[in-house]
């Protein structure tokens, strides 16, 4: 039952990008100097001047506000230090107005490029259009804007969190194809505002709508943490006696409310059905224990195509505006499988 697991592209942008990518970020080969000649002899002598000097990423994260974001971090991390990549690098502890902050004083430092996964998709033209205008290339990863100016930002590199929610909401269709009575849902949203959240609230919606027995009775921001997830599970728990699934939008919080579960003396997984998001390892350990039944995999090992990326539009590479993530599926058995080769 296991899907594919790892980061490629998908087919449209993938032909773009390795072909973008085929003559790697170095520029002093020959062949990556004539890619950028074939631009305008200009433009290739500014991303010469540009790709030969030790590039700076200033990174706004997000913060470390679960186990996917810790390594996420320690992907950005590695990745920039195999890259020969200078990073500095900003914790927002979940905080847009912090992340602001990051973002101006990387302008005024003048790096080569910023990189950062916004907290929240709205209010983010301003700071951008200040990137733009000190002429700082800004490249999205994981978690995407809606601002409609797309020349604000280079790429958007990450998951589609809205097929992500529809992968959760196949699976319980598929569970209750034949329920009679009622399926009470409860749902336990990411980050209030966070592209994450919105998407995969409207992922699973779409789908679960087909089937009328399919009811969410309560939904509420667990913010992506363990301990907000737990707190918000025993409110469920305290408001509604009959709880037949729980859709965790991450599996932080699906962990936080397997412990609530627990303290009211019922079992995750059979009494209470339980679907997340992420597939950390922690979330596959509760997963091969049965208490998850189903988890929608987030990949957070960004950190190679980020750099690849910031090399290859200072070099003058026009990137796909949209670079997805590829994501598998797993139940209780094929976490059980897939634990031992788990990496973070
Ligand atoms: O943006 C990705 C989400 O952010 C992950 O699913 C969640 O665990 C994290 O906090």
């Amino acid at each position: 039952m296991k899907k594919s697991l790892g980061v490629v592209l998908v087919a449209s942008a993938m032909m773009m990008f390795t072909a973008a990518c085929g003559n790697s970020g170095d520029s002093k080969t020959a062949s990556s100097t004539t890619a950028a000649a074939a631009v305008s002899p200009s433009t290739a002598a500014v991303a010469t001047a540009k790709a030969d000097k030790k590039i700076t990423m200033g990174f706004a994260q997000v913060g470390a506000e679960s186990g996917w974001r810790s390594a996420n971090t320690k992907s950005v991390q590695d990745s920039a230090k195999e890259a020969g990549i200078e990073l500095k690098f900003s914790d927002a502890q979940q905080k847009q107005e912090n992340q602001i902050k990051s973002i101006r004083t990387y302008i005024q430092q003048k790096v080569d490029v910023i990189a950062f996964s916004p907290v929240v998709e709205s209010g983010w033209d301003t700071v951008l259009k200040e990137a733009k205008d000190a002429g700082i290339p800004v490249i999205l990863t994981d978690r995407a804007v809606d601002s409609k100016d797309t020349s604000l930002y280079k790429t958007f590199i990450g998951s589609d969190f809205v097929e992500e929610g529809r992968s959760a909401g196949k699976w319980v269709v598929d569970k209750y194809k034949d329920a009679k009575e009622t399926v009470n849902i409860v749902e336990l949203q990411g980050t209030t505002g966070s592209a994450p959240a919105n998407d995969r609230k409207a992922g699973f919606g779409e789908i679960i709508k087909s089937n009328p027995n399919l009811k969410i009775i309560a939904s509420q921001t667990g913010d992506f943490t363990r301990a907000k997830g737990k707190e918000v599970m025993q409110a469920f728990l305290k408001a509604n006696k009959n709880i037949n699934v729980l859709y965790a939008h991450n599996d932080d919080m699906a962990l936080g409310a397997i412990q609530a579960i627990e303290e009211a003396g019922l079992k995750p997984g059979k009494d209470i059905i339980i679907i997340s998001v992420d597939g950390v390892k922690d979330g596959f350990v509760a997963a091969s224990e049965g208490k998850i039944n189903f988890i929608v995999e987030c990949n957070p090992l960004l950190g190679g195509q980020l750099m690849q990326a910031a090399k290859d539009v200072l070099s003058g590479k026009e990137l796909p505006k949209r670079i997805v993530t590829k994501e598998g599926v797993f139940t209780s058995e094929d976490a059980k499988r897939e634990l031992p080769n788990r990496q973070y």
